[in-house]
């Protein structure tokens, strides 16, 4: 049985006293789950103060994080920080990290290769614009991103890497990938890793959706084959609807 998974990605939203608000209230309600593992990744300055309000039924997630474990490299986090504060995940490669920060598979291969040595879990993120979509390669795209970040991994290692499958034109646009959209995707994806590592380790590995999932459409994404989970960035604001959405399956 593959690992159910929802996480919020909070992105560049709410102050320290806020996400300890939103921690809290997620916390007490993610008592209710069962069966799913659920992920919370406030922004880094934030992560501390909310692993104190978590309990063991909710898990700490980090935005990002460097390649280098210290030294001069100004304004960045690393993988043994985040551990060492009770993290367990970190999202890579976000579709606005590769956007607005630059971020390519090459930087992406590094730092996933830095997360696992430090024994975190990369939520590693992919997708395609609405142009790749519309003129037929996004599959081929998808799967470069896999195969250029993670394809250098041994069969072991990629056990330990979590998928999140988020079409950029999904994205905070309130227009969701179709459930039948996301699971060709993921089958696609699935295919892909299974033409590398074998079928056995390609059904191990876990494949969230993102873009636009909140309660009204949770269910019926889940419920695809395919689809593991979700990684959710508006509706995770609010904890009822987050947690509303990781009772979906
Ligand atoms: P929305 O759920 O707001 O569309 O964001 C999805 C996302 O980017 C999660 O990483």
């Amino acid at each position: 049985m593959r690992k159910k998974i929802v996480a919020g990605n909070w992105k560049l939203n709410n102050t320290v006293a806020d996400s300890e608000a939103l921690a809290s209230a997620v916390a007490e309600l993610a008592t209710e789950v069962e069966g799913v593992n659920i992920v919370v990744c406030p922004t880094s300055v934030n992560l501390y103060p909310v692993k104190a309000k978590l309990n063991d039924s909710v898990a700490l997630g980090a935005q990002n994080c460097y390649d280098k474990e210290s030294g001069a490299f100004t304004g960045e986090v690393s993988a043994k920080m985040l551990t060492s504060i009770g993290a367990e995940y970190v999202i890579l490669g976000h579709s606005e990290r590769r956007e607005y920060f630059g971020e390519s598979n090459e930087f992406l291969k590094a730092k996933t290769d830095a997360v696992l040595a430090e024994g975190l879990v990369p939520l590693f993120c992919c997708g395609e614009t609405l142009e790749q979509r519309e003129s037929g390669i996004h599959f081929d795209f998808v799967k470069s991103q896999l195969t250029e970040s993670l394809f250098h991994l041994s069969a072991e290692a990629i056990q330990d890497v979590v998928i999140a499958y988020e079409p950029i034109w999904a994205i905070g646009t309130g227009v969701t990938a179709s459930s039948d959209q996301a699971q060709e995707m993921h089958k696609e994806l699935r295919d892909h890793l299974a033409s590398k590592y074998g079928q056995e380790v390609a059904d191990k590995i876990s494949i969230l959706y993102g873009g636009s999932c909140k309660p009204a459409n949770a269910e019926e994404i889940f419920a695809k084959p395919d689809v593991d989970g979700g990684l959710i960035g508006g509706a995770a604001l609010k904890a009822e609807d987050f947690i509303a959405i990781a009772k979906s399956f």
